[in-house]
């Protein structure tokens, strides 16, 4: 385990069980559809998520990315994310399936929700690796969410702490005192 965690919370089995899980979800759910759904990765954290996801499912998609303001070092939600890098294609008419690796106060997915619905989407799915409810300042739930977790901060398999820990296979608790001696 890595030095920096208290416990860890999923391994690597743990974790390709439920993708596979919301794989066959959304496979159920998209089924009738003609139209191949856009997969729309919110990045960093979505990384492992998706790139896992998306090869579980048998739907056909394509695939997009986007990538919305982040904390910075901090473990505090800034409650305005911002578009960094936007979507390079049109999802005007289309099935969307947004993959995030965590909903925690909900102010990114609203805030992606109403983008990508206010530009014609036919369709908004959100798919979350990670679910903190007790933290939620909006009332916002992802259609599939594969672990809901407490109020603790989570790092590996994609989720980083100021840019670190994101390529831990598994998913930890990260120490107290790694972020709270740069909060103070
Ligand atoms: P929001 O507060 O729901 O807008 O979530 C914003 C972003 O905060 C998420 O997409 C993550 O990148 C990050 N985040 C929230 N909680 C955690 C955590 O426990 N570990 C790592 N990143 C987190
Ligand atoms: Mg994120």
């Amino acid at each position: 385990m890595d030095r920096d965690l208290s416990e860890i919370i999923l391994s690597e089995e743990q974790i390709a069980q439920k993708v596979r899980e919301a794989a066959a979800w959304l496979d159920e759910r998209f089924k009738k559809e003609s139209v191949p759904p856009l997969a729309v990765g919110v990045l960093k954290g979505c990384v492992f998520f998706f790139c896992d996801l998306v090869r579980a499912m048998q739907t056909p998609v394509q695939i997009e990315f986007m990538t919305a303001s982040s904390y910075g070092n901090s473990s505090k939600s800034s409650g305005a994310p911002e578009i960094v890098t936007d979507l390079a294609a049109s999802v005007q008419g289309r099935d969307v399936i947004l993959i995030e690796d965590i909903v925690d106060s909900g102010y990114t997915l609203v805030r992606l929700k109403d983008l990508i619905l206010g530009r014609g989407a036919k369709s908004f799915t959100a798919v979350t690796l990670f679910d903190k409810p007790a933290r939620r300042k909006l009332p916002v739930r992802a259609d599939f969410s594969c672990f809901e977790i407490g109020d603790e901060f989570i790092v590996g398999y994609g989720l980083d702490y100021a840019q670190q820990y994101r390529d831990l296979p598994y998913a930890g608790i990260l120490k107290r005192e790694i972020y709270e001696k740069n909060n103070a």
